[in-house]
């Protein structure tokens, strides 16, 4: 079982707000189209992030993953927003005869008052057990004591990579992996410690994207992950590990 994500500004255009990057889109849709095709990929979960759909209202509205909103409209802005890109998303899927399905984390997940994620992934289960691809995205969830905040892409990847015992992660970036101070592609991270001097550390206010958290995240789980650019989906998902490698 494969967890995909597709970063939000590999799909939009991130310097304008809710605009799609309509042929990058329709790029990864070819790949995962070729890939569940072929066979090469039986079991798939996509997740997309917001981009410039989701962090111009998240942004506007003053939401992260730990400041939250008791304003409904605020909420509903980010979630639409959301929503929307998740439309074209599963429409360039659907178009390609992938059976792409929708769920949407708002009403499937919560943060407790410590912070802490809970994802309910039964129906991801039966989705993927029934030949779906099950697609989530970055989101708004309600989170105890803060009203909602916002839930990343990355966070439902380490969540179904988990829950769902998954073989094989892949982060579809801007970038072709984690670069050096050269800004050669890394092969392979086994420790963070071998990356600390390029990536900068710890950098706490990090939480919701930049390449040090994720990469710690990715750390922290058991299957391997790979970091690679869009040229690069198509290899990915028939097996190789392009970019780099985190395991
Ligand atoms: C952000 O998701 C979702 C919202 C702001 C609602 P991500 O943090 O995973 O998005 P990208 O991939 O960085 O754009």
């Amino acid at each position: 079982m494969i967890v995909l994500k597709l970063g939000g500004s590999v799909v939009t255009d991130k310097d304008r707000a809710e605009t799609l990057d309509g042929p990058a889109l329709e790029r990864a849709a070819d790949a995962v189209a070729a890939a569940v095709s072929s066979g090469a990929v039986e079991r798939l979960v996509v997740v997309h992030g917001g981009g410039s759909f989701g962090h111009h209202h998240a942004s506007e509205h003053g939401v992260s993953t730990t400041e939250g909103t008791h304003d409904a409209d605020a909420a509903l802005a980010i979630h639409g927003a959301m929503k929307t890109l998740d439309e074209f998303v599963l429409e360039a899927l659907l178009e390609r005869d992938v059976p792409a399905l929708p769920v949407h984390p708002f009403s499937a997940a919560h943060r407790d008052d410590d912070g802490d994620l809970h994802l309910s992934t039964g129906q991801v289960q039966t989705l993927l057990a029934e030949g779906f691809v099950p697609v989530l995205h970055g989101d708004v969830v309600a989170h105890a004591g803060e009203g909602v905040t916002i839930v990343s892409g990355d966070e439902l990847v380490a969540e179904l990579a988990t829950a769902l015992e998954a073989d094989r992660i892949g982060l579809c970036s801007t970038v072709p992996g984690v670069l050096d101070t050269d800004d050669a592609v890394i092969d392979r991270i086994t420790s963070f410690a071998d990356v600390e001097a390029v990536l900068g550390g710890s950098d706490a206010t990090d939480v919701t994207g930049g390449m040090a958290a994720k990469v710690r995240a990715l750390l922290e789980l058991d299957a391997r992950a790979s970091i690679f650019g869009l040229d690069a989906l198509e290899s990915f998902l028939e097996g190789d590990e392009p970019g780099t490698t985190v395991e």
